[in-house]
């Protein structure tokens, strides 16, 4: 199915690795042209180089997104590079969770700054832009704990929880303006982080995954692979899934008990 992505201007935060890099992989390859932003400047040069490679046109920013300015400098950047912007994936997060009273108000603040405020600032700041080029789609990145918190899973699940109502209430705001709003709740996905966990815990990762997996009791028997979800966000970005709004789709192998 051709997306219908060519020529498409698309930001995509927290995109020098894991998740984020594979969905801006997907775009490039359907002729999209990706805006990529990252704290570290060494791996995300490195991930730009990659898809330049591949013949992307790729530009690179590193921002922090939980810095306003830095993330609407972000903004600002690809706007300037293509006159245009068609989507935006807030992709930018880390996992946070732990017994509640051990939360502290700083790591409360931190969290909800990160996954929460800057998906607000973002679809804020974008939003001229995609109105400017007659429409456009927002995929806001959230965890499958959105729907479904489980014990020692603050403050992310509150602040997933969060950002999926952000989801709801955009886009029955922006809908009359052909801008349309969808979430993408993750279960567990290769990514960047697993492999960090692998090397705390001493294991190989695949040997990790296997046992989180049957441990959490996947339906599918397996983690996720990136390439899996950058396809349903490639999807939820594109002129194919026009009339899909307001819409939280699990990616989890059927974790999730949550509908
Ligand atoms: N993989 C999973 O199983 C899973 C499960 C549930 C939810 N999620 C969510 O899915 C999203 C992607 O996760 P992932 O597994 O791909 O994570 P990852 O492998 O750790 O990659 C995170 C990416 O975001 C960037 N990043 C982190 N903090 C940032 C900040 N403040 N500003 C800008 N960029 C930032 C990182 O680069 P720098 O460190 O250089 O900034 C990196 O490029 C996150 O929101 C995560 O919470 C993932």
């Amino acid at each position: 199915m051709d997306l219908e992505l060519s020529g498409k201007v698309v930001l995509v935060t927290g995109s020098s690795d894991g998740l984020g890099a594979a969905v801006a992989r997907r775009l490039v390859r359907e002729g999209a042209r990706v805006a990529l932003c990252a704290r570290g400047a060494e791996r995300l040069e490195a991930t730009a180089a990659a898809l330049r490679a591949d013949g992307g046109d790729v530009l690179a920013m590193p921002a922090d997104v939980s810095k306003a300015y830095e993330l609407e400098h972000f903004v600002d950047a690809a706007q300037a590079r293509w006159g245009r912007v068609d989507g935006l994936v807030n992709n930018a997060g880390s996992a946070a969770g732990k017994p509640f009273a051990s939360v502290t108000d700083a790591e409360w603040e931190a969290d909800l700054q990160l996954k929460l405020f800057a998906a607000v600032r973002a679809a804020r700041h974008v939003l001229p832009h995609l109105s400017a080029s007659g429409g456009g789609s927002i995929v806001n990145v959230l965890s499958i704990r959105a729907k479904e918190p489980g014990a020692q899973s603050t403050p992310s699940s509150v602040t997933r929880a969060a950002g999926m109502a952000l989801m709801k209430a955009l886009s029955k705001e922006l809908g009359p303006r052909d801008i349309r709003v969808n979430a993408v709740l993750v279960g567990m996905i290769e990514s960047g982080q697993w492999e960090k966990r692998a090397q705390k815990a001493g294991k190989p990762l695949a040997e990790l995954q296997a046992e989180l997996a049957r441990n959490a009791g996947v339906p599918l028997g397996r983690i996720g692979k990136p390439e899996e979800f950058a396809d349903v966000v490639a999807f939820l970005l594109s002129p194919r899934a026009g009339y899909i709004s307001g819409t939280a789709i699990n990616v989890d192998g059927g974790l999730s008990g949550a509908v």
